[in-house]
């Protein structure tokens, strides 16, 4: 009797000190997990976000970049970490895709995490080195089938937009190249500036300074339709890939059991951060959209990805590139 007594006195201790520490969250800095290179294009909408969800949250939202596999190392770390309300990790289409490009995935991106929110969408680009021999689309094409032996094709990895986006570009023109895989599209981008790589799909949120800067050529973006970042730049659809489309949306997630009010907070600290005009100002420039407000929420996320997963997996298992 005293035995139980003692128990239900400890249960319900414990249970009053997990709600306080629920109800004073956050109480010491927050870790973000990247699954990508620092200073590439999922990096650049963390740390913008963190930054102003520090505000908001009266603690430090600090980005941890874990690479490896397409950013599955990372989606795996995260679905293992205690749920705690203090790890959070944030990726892109390539929680969608992993299932269908690895044969052995130690995560399931529907059951192993909570959906915390949904963020940004980025448009992406086709680029080649500043001094690749072709000055338009057009040339750009028929060069790549000539010498389509020689031609190097960077990407960050399995998993990674870049490599979906170079997947579909080689089977719309109908050529097989050497992919070159970086941990990140940020190594990749200093590749191709350096000359070591020839041509690469990445993000806005990367390619528009170096675009502007004239430091890559740029042959069109993969969205429906033209962004308003880059006016002069036609679709890649629009120039004869017909029905390319590309989009990289990306989600905040958090290990599985992490208590629903901490994942309720941490949503208001995104959809907060996501109209603080530094924020707004940030992605404008770099040409990603801002989620609508009233989407932005844990079951949009969830049932978003559901609809990601069914619509990617035939087109890569179509594809026939896996890994173990
Ligand atoms: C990155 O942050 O490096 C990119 O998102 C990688 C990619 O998916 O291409």
């Amino acid at each position: 009797m005293q035995f139980k007594r003692t128990l239900f006195t400890l249960l319900a201790l414990g249970t009053a000190a997990f709600a306080h520490a629920q109800g004073n969250w956050p109480t010491k800095p927050i870790t973000l997990v990247v699954p990508f290179a620092a200073g590439g294009p999922t990096d650049v909408v963390a740390r913008t976000l963190g930054a102003a969800m520090t505000k908001s949250l009266g603690q430090t939202v600090v980005v941890e970049n874990k690479l490896g596999a397409g950013g599955t190392v990372a989606a795996a770390y995260v679905a293992k970490a205690q749920p705690d309300g203090y790890t959070f990790f944030i990726h892109h289409n390539g929680m969608a895709t992993a299932p269908a490009l690895y044969r052995k995935l130690s995560f399931d991106p529907l059951k192993d995490f909570e959906f915390v929110s949904q963020a940004v969408e980025v448009p992406m680009t086709f680029l080649a080195r500043k001094d690749f021999p072709a000055n338009n689309f057009q040339e750009m094409v028929t060069y790549i089938r000539a010498n389509k032996e020689k031609i190097n094709l960077a990407n960050a990895g399995l998993g990674a937009v870049s490599q979906l986006c170079g997947m579909m570009f080689q089977r719309a023109v109908g050529v097989q190249l050497t992919e070159v895989p970086f941990q990140g599209t940020a190594p990749a981008m200093n590749a191709l500036l350096g000359g070591q790589v020839d041509v690469l799909c990445d993000q806005t949120t990367q390619t528009v300074p170096q675009i502007k800067a004239g430091s890559v050529k740029l042959y069109g973006v993969t969205t429906k339709n033209r962004v308003k970042v880059l006016p002069n730049a036609p679709t890649l659809a629009e120039q004869g890939l017909k029905d390319f489309e590309v989009v990289v949306w990306h989600g905040i997630y958090a290990p599985k059991g992490t208590p629903k009010p901490v994942v309720d907070r941490m949503n208001a600290a995104v959809r907060a951060a996501l109209k603080d005009p530094d924020v707004i100002k940030r992605m404008d420039d770099l040409g990603a959209e801002i989620v609508p407000d009233a989407t932005n929420t844990p079951e949009a996320l969830h049932a978003w990805l559901k609809s990601e997963i069914d619509k990617w997996g035939p087109v890569i298992k179509a594809g026939g590139k896996f890994a173990d």
